[in-house]
């Protein structure tokens, strides 16, 4: 595993050369094999970069994107990372995108698993782009210290996993450990000084403490992981 750090003077910066590495890669994998899967996160983090993403010019028909978790509510809550990716990167040229939305109306995500990694099949496998967040507790997708679900999530050949945060709001549906790690091109967008010296604690950490830390589990990994931080 290694890191490829990006550091950027603003967050404006930062979302604009994220946004055009994502299209480079959506575009090769377009003229490659003629589709392209692009999986993103929710939180506060990735909306500038959605923005600057949507206007992007490529082929955007040829493209399938879904998240790389989704906490569960439906698309109109709040809380929503589908919302979010509606409102803030499905738009202009990229509506022409297909969405792949992780929520149903079951109770609990853990009873949906099936139909929606069913409705997957559309999705390049590996998907050829992968964008993390980071959570202030190492967590990233969905993937939580202290999950009683996480170990199954870090080593299920399954596409997805349900999972319980212990302390964040909503249950969970996320990507598991391989089919993140399966990605060619994973990517950790993150902002804030916090976030950095967590991540360098993480990837520093003694081995026998790395299981606070999914972030680390997961780039341990990736054979190389690019990081795009602006404070
Ligand atoms: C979610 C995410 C999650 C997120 C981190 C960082 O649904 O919560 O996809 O993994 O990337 O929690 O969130 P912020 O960008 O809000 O700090």
């Amino acid at each position: 595993m290694s890191l490829q750090w990006h550091e950027f003077s603003s967050k404006e910066a930062l979302d604009q050369q994220l946004a055009a590495s994502i299209a480079t890669e959506l575009k090769q994998a377009i003229a490659q094999r003629g589709t392209a899967g692009l999986a993103v996160s929710g939180g506060r983090t990735p909306a500038g970069m959605f923005k600057a993403l949507r206007t992007n010019d490529l082929d955007w028909s040829k493209v399938v994107i879904t998240l790389v978790d989704e906490r569960w509510v439906q698309p109109d809550h709040a809380d929503s990372n589908e919302r979010l990716t509606r409102e803030n990167l499905l738009q202009d040229a990229a509506a022409a995108a297909t969405f792949v939305s992780l929520v149903n109306q079951a109770a609990t995500p853990h009873e949906a698993l099936a139909e929606i990694e069913a409705r997957l099949t559309v999705m390049p496998n590996p998907i050829d782009v992968v964008i993390l967040g980071m959570g202030d507790d190492g967590h990233t997708a969905s993937l939580f210290p202290n999950a009683s679900e996480l170990e199954a999530a870090c080593a299920s050949t399954a596409l997805l996993a349900a999972v319980t945060p212990p302390v964040a709001p909503h249950q969970r549906i996320t990507l598991t450990l391989p089919s993140i790690v399966k990605s060619p091109k994973v990517i950790v967008h993150i902002t804030g000084e916090g976030k950095k010296a967590l991540l360098k604690d993480a990837m520093a950490a003694d081995i026998a403490l790395t299981e606070q830390y999914p972030i680390r589990r997961v780039l341990d990994q990736v054979a190389l992981a690019n990081v795009f931080w602006a404070a």
